[in-house]
């Protein structure tokens, strides 16, 4: 996630008119038919398919990314940014992953983009979730939509959403990916991490490549802000360090997680934005995820080992790339593991505020156009 911005602050007057019109309760918008005429078509597909290909081994899964628009105040992106970046993002992973579900999350219909909702129209597997405008009841507090100055509440309600949409589809899934809405694409279907290493519950992907002592000090700068003394003594933190201490490029670095990227087991998942949200409730603090993220991933690391949540630090696996540019390409064209195997990065993160930022979202345009002109 976007560290201490709130990612897309919806306006006082959006927020009022979404008051106004909605029952603020959790509808579900394409939900009931879509799920039988997906099954039908997940038959169909896959009996038209090859028997040997690959994919047929691949979980049950969705992608679970949260996007709505704000028309007034979009904070760091406009709504177009916002939109095209949400469009750029499902276009990518359905063609990375055709077999998996979409499911988009939206405070309400007037908070989805037309765009979005038109796809969701023309392809099932592409769904939204209207979560509704709250109050949430979190560990005994009601966690409202906007603060008393009427500003979004904060990122960690994310997690509140997450939360919800995951029981709501309960055992529809074997895996899920969590994913930032509108700063990131995919090149390659995330779920092949999960055959190749099946016994992981949780996989995250590292925060700073490029200066891996950053995850660090953005945890230590936030941690304090707990309202919580148990979750943020001293002990606490000295061990969340060196529980997450590993090489990278032959150094030793304590690696902190993005929480704009989480791969999981749907119950695993459930169990990590549960808790998440109910220390952001402990905490009294609801502005930014990422520092509960880990400390939840530290807690799952103690309590199902560190074989079953794992790590890959960032520049492995996936790119986050606000600060550093990259210079390793696949033969035809998307950004490549540094390795030298040439082998097409899972996910490219922050690609809209990078370095390269033209060149990246040209690149995912391009890539993407058949597709998005094939569905207008
Ligand atoms: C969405 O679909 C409707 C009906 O097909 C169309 O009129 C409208 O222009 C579309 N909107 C966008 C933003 O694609
Ligand atoms: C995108 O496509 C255009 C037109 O085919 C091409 O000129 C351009 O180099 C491509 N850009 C990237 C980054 O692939």
């Amino acid at each position: 996630m976007d560290k201490f911005e709130a990612g897309y602050p919806p306006s006082a007057a959006m927020a009022r008119s979404v008051l106004r019109g909605l029952a603020s309760c959790c509808a579900l918008a394409v939900g009931g038919t879509a799920l039988a005429l997906d099954e039908q078509a997940l038959i169909q597909t896959v009996s038209r398919r090859a028997p040997a290909a690959p994919e047929d081994k691949l979980p049950r899964s969705a992608l679970l990314t949260v996007c709505f628009v704000s028309k007034a105040s979009p904070g760091r992106h406009s709504v177009d940014q916002l939109t095209n970046g949400c469009v750029l993002n499902v276009a990518s992973f359905k063609l990375a992953a055709p077999q998996s579900d979409v499911i988009l999350i939206a405070p309400t219909e007037e908070n989805a983009a037309d765009k979005i909702k038109n796809l969701s129209k023309k392809d099932s597997s592409i769904k939204i979730s209207y979560v509704g405008t709250g109050p949430w009841e979190v560990g005994g507090q009601s966690i409202p939509f906007q603060n008393d100055e009427g500003k979004f509440y904060g990122n960690g309600l994310k997690l509140l959403w997450y939360t919800q949409t995951l029981k709501k589809f309960q055992g529809q899934y074997d895996y899920i990916f969590i994913a930032d809405g509108a700063d990131l694409y995919f090149q390659r279907n995330p779920f092949e991490l999960a055959v190749e290493y099946p016994g992981a519950d949780l996989v995250f992907f590292g925060d700073r490549g490029d200066n891996p002592s950053k995850g660090k000090q953005f945890f230590d700068r936030m941690m304090p802000r707990c309202e919580s003394s148990k979750r943020n003594e001293p002990s606490l933190m000295d061990d969340v360090d060196e529980t997450f201490m590993r090489e990278v490029d032959g150094r030793q670095f304590s690696i902190y997680a993005n929480s704009g990227l989480i791969l999981g087991k749907a119950d695993a998942m459930l169990s990590l934005t549960s808790q998440v949200a109910e220390i952001a409730a402990e905490c009294k603090f609801w502005i930014s995820d990422q520092s509960f993220v880990n400390l939840v991933r530290y807690y799952m690391i103690k309590e199902r080992g560190e074989d079953k949540v794992l790590m890959f630090p960032d520049m492995e696996k996936t790119a986050s790339l606000g600060h550093y540019s990259w210079y390793y390409w696949t033969e035809d064209g998307w950004l490549a593991t540094k390795d030298g195997t040439k082998e097409r990065l899972y996910v490219v993160h922050q690609y809209d505020r990078a370095p390269q930022a033209k060149l990246l979202t040209e690149l995912v345009w391009n890539k993407t156009a058949d597709w998005l002109r094939q569905r207008e």
